[in-house]
């Protein structure tokens, strides 16, 4: 097995070899994996000697491909931290691959890119310590040339450890991300060694400045040179029309040193990128030592201009474009940390859906592909770097490594990203405690740090606390403010103005860079235990309802807009249902008998009281996908134009007959009339500042309700929701129907239930269980609901208010076609057929 591997990798080096051309080769596969440290079930396994060592023996670990979260494997444990979703992500991780260079290759270079680790990395080569890595979503390489054997095997050992890494969130554990094998010849471009700005952009034409390091490795000095093409490019990443060229222009680069250069030149007629259209170039590099071409490398960039005003909020190319974004953790839902371009690509098109048009990377560095998809679909992104400074959150977290990291993590994130047009701003922190303490003045420190590697955008961060943080010099040390809650207790109704017209504040741009925080669990409305009413009206205090945000920007255009908190649901952070023992067992260790006797009482009381919640209730979006109400609120302001009308809750209460149920509207038009059974519940009409229509006094009896909207006096939308009978049958829809054999991948199958009559019955939950058929596997199940502990990647599980959520993978190379088979008792099985076949491109 090992031999086919070396000998595929041989293979596919030769293959792809072109003269003077770097190579980047895909290293995700065939890893061996064990863990130790603590282990899944909580005991621990000692870390055996040496291996990183060549010789150690691994052929009993774990073979497996990267990405990999070895956490979200579980099980879900009901003792542990809410916080970090109950799972078992604190361990030690190694992770060895073998792979062979051939003889031919002794005069290259090979770096190896890791897109992040978590956490701790240390790797080896053959044993030697090549590079380490603390902060788990920093990008980072290594550098394989000088211990590697030609024509012989070598072995990349890595170290994971999540043990001494602390987070507010469930961080995932293991190579999450994507690692590459870089080739290149001595002389090369450096890592991210291009930079590409337009400084001057008119209708007629843009200036591109493309800055070039080159690096040396070899003993003598170099008489380089290089050559700039630019290029427009497709949506499949494919270069089109040359629009602009350099001359070849002379380079001296010295031995074992970096040359730097930069050339302006002119695109006619730019094609601009904006969120509606997504128009990119790419910039060729093509460097030479003496005449010989020795490195091409290829830098996507767009031409836009980004401004931010005191009065006018923000601009983009000239125009106002408010910000209607989301901040969002990094994991996947089901399929946890581990990176999946496919699966990154859906949670994006389901946050355009409702008019969401920019992402706030909270609180860290995201994986490349997030920067790709944005450029591509059309994002604006907050790019942001930590949670906490040198005043930390939770144990072992950011405020252990910045002294000695942090300008290294700047480094990594701007220069990694800075190409991107829907990079448009950096963000140092979130809710720093420093932000109290202006004198120390670190908030300017990284704004400085920011700036040494890109001086277009601004440097921000989002403060928590406004009214003690953005008017008390903070504010100053940043290029434009971020503020969170600002809207709740934090700040009120008018807070905005009072930031907007502090003496001072005259050329300072602010927007929200978190705000709600409202929660909810999907199609609950008189929750059961441990869920939040769907009735959009639940915030933590410290937040805020969309309509208070809403207000706020209404009344001050001057602020950019908002990131709501958050686009979808999340792993850990279970408010309000956070609370547990684990904060009395934390120090368990530490206790004597009669001390832990003493806390029994307390413990036992916590133990059955302790809520199962292992993920958000924050999100618009379910953790599986699905839409909640407040998705509907969103897309209500976010997209006016679209007609749309919404009605809550469903009309399932056989226990509610007779009781007062409200009844609330969320649409783009501005009058709604609703019946209830053919009579009319009245006409509302959308007041100043008001956000949703509502109903609050309805009674409830079983049958139809139908809202009617209207705009402009004219009829612009219309919903019902029915009374329904017991699901007999499944509706199952896939998100595409023929699935690429390349073990990446994947298709999403939602599953309702319908009623003899057809209509979607919003309160199942049947138990549902799923075999496939076929090369391909069932990776993962999901129902959205944030209390249930059955692994994701169990092929049975109840529904959740009606939802079951299936994902689907095909076998690398597999050829026979896949068939999902869906049954549950009392209901007519399903079938969904999947073909194989070439899909999306990314
Ligand atoms: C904010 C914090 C977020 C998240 C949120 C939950 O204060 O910045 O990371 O914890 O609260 O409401």
């Amino acid at each position: 097995m090992r031999k086919f591997v070396l000998i595929s990798i041989w293979i596919i080096c030769i293959g792809l070899f072109a003269w003077g051309q770097r190579q980047e080769l895909n290293f995700d596969r065939d890893w061996r994996f064990a863990r130790f440290g603590l282990q899944a079930d909580g005991s621990r396994c000692p870390e055996p000697a040496s291996p990183e060592a060549s010789s150690f023996d691994d052929s009993g670990w774990r073979l497996l491909d990267v990405p990999h979260d070895w956490a979200i494997e579980g099980p879900f444990r009901k003792d542990l931290d809410g916080y970090t979703g109950k799972l078992p992500w604190q361990g030690i991780g190694w992770y060895r691959k073998h792979f062979e260079v051939s003889v031919k290759d002794k005069q290259k270079q090979f770096y190896l890119d890791f897109d992040g680790a978590m956490a701790n990395a240390e790797v080896w080569l053959n044993g030697k310590k090549v590079g380490e890595r603390p902060f788990g979503y920093s990008s980072f390489r290594v550098d394989l040339t000088p211990h590697l054997l030609y024509g012989k095997e070598n072995v990349v050992a890595v170290r994971l450890n999540t043990e001494k890494f602390g987070s507010r969130w469930y961080p995932g554990a293991g190579i999450y991300r994507h690692v590459r094998l870089v080739k290149t010849e001595s002389v090369h471009v450096a890592h991210w060694g291009v930079f590409v700005t337009t400084p001057r952009i008119t209708p007629e034409q843009a200036i591109a400045k493309v800055a070039v390091e080159v690096r040396n490795t070899l003993p003598d000095d170099v008489k380089g040179a290089y050559k700039v093409h630019i290029y427009e490019l497709d949506e499949a990443d494919r270069p089109g029309k040359l629009v602009a060229e350099s001359d070849k222009r002379p380079l001296t680069l010295l031995s074992g040193k970096t040359g730097i250069d930069s050339v302006e030149l002119c695109i006619a007629s730019p094609k601009l990128w904006s969120i509606e259209e997504t128009n990119r170039y790419l910039v060729r590099v093509t460097v030479y030592n003496k005449r010989k071409q020795v490195d091409v490398y290829d830098a996507p960039f767009g031409i836009r201009t980004i401004e931010f005003t005191h009065d006018n909020g923000f601009l983009l190319n000239g125009k106002r474009v408010q910000i209607n974004g989301t901040c969002n953790h990094h994991d996947l839902g089901a399929l946890g940390a581990a990176m999946n371009v496919v699966a990154l690509e859906r949670q994006l098109r389901i946050l355009k859906s409702f008019g969401c048009n920019a992402l706030r990377t909270s609180h860290n560095p995201p994986a490349p592909e997030l920067l790709m998809l944005a450029d591509k679909m059309g994002f604006v992104v907050m790019d942001e770097l930590f949670d906490c400074w040198t005043i930390g959150k939770k144990e072992n977290d950011y405020s252990v490594l910045y002294d000695e990291w942090h300008e290294k993590d700047i480094e990594m994130l701007v220069c990694r990203d800075r190409n991107h047009p829907s990079v448009i701003m950096w963000s140092t922190g979130n809710e720093v405690h420093e932000q109290y303490e202006p004198e120390r003045g670190i908030a300017r420190h990284l704004t400085e740090v920011v700036h040494r590697f890109d001086r277009t955008r601004p440097a921000t961060f989002g403060a928590s606390y406004p009214s003690k943080s953005a008017l008390n010099g903070t504010e100053l040390q940043v290029d434009v403010h971020g503020m969170n809650y600002a809207a709740g207790v934090y700040g009120g109704p008018d807070f905005y103005g009072e930031f907007l017209n502090k003496e001072g504040h005259e050329h300072l741009s602010g927007y929200s860079s978190e705000s709600s925080s409202t929660m909810s669990s999907r199609g609950e409305y008189f929750p059961r235990r441990f869920h939040v009413s769907s009735y959009d009206l639940v915030q933590p205090g410290w937040g805020g309802l969309p309509d208070w945000e809403f207000a706020a920007l209404d009344k001050y255009p001057g602020i950019c807009g908002e990131f709501v908190w958050t686009g979808f649901d999340y792993l850990g952070e279970p408010t309000p249902f956070n609370s547990d023992a684990s904060v009395l067992l934390n120090h368990s260790a530490a206790m004597s008998e009669e001390e832990l006797a003493a806390q029994r009482e307390e413990l036992e009381k916590i133990e059955r009281n302790r809520p199962t919640s292992r993920s958000s209730y924050f999100g618009i979006v379910d953790l599986a996908g699905f839409p909640k109400d407040r998705y509907y609120l969103y897309k209500s302001r976010w997209m006016p134009d679209t007609p749309m009308v919404h009605i809550l809750p469903h009309w399932n209460f056989p226990d509610r007959i007779g009781q007062v149920t409200p009844v609330f509207v969320y649409s783009s038009g501005d009058e709604v009339e609703l019946f209830l059974n053919g009579e009319s519940l009245g006409k509302k009409v959308k007041q100043p500042y008001e956000y949703r229509f509502r109903w609050d006094s309805v009674v409830y009896q079983p049958g139809e309700l139908i809202a009617v909207a209207y705009k402009q006096n004219r009829k612009w939308a219309e919903a019902s929701v029915k009374t329904t009978g017991d699901a007999v049958r499944f509706k199952a829809e896939p998100d595409k129907t023929v699935i690429k054999a390349d073990g990446e991948d994947l298709v999403f199958v939602k599953v309702s239930f319908e009623d003899k009559d057809g209509n979607a019955v919003p309160t199942a939950e049947n138990m549902i269980t799923c075999t496939l058929e076929g090369d391909g596997e069932i990776v993962a199940t999901d129902n959205g609901d944030p209390t249930c502990l059955i692994t994701f990647s169990e092929p049975a599980r109840p529904a959740f208010n009606g939802l079951f959520l299936v994902i689907i993978k095909a076998k690398r190379n597999g050829v026979r076609p896949l068939r999902l088979t869906i049954t549950s008792e009392g209901v007519e099985k399903a079938t969904v057929d999947i073909k194989i076949g070439s899909a999306t491109k990314y």
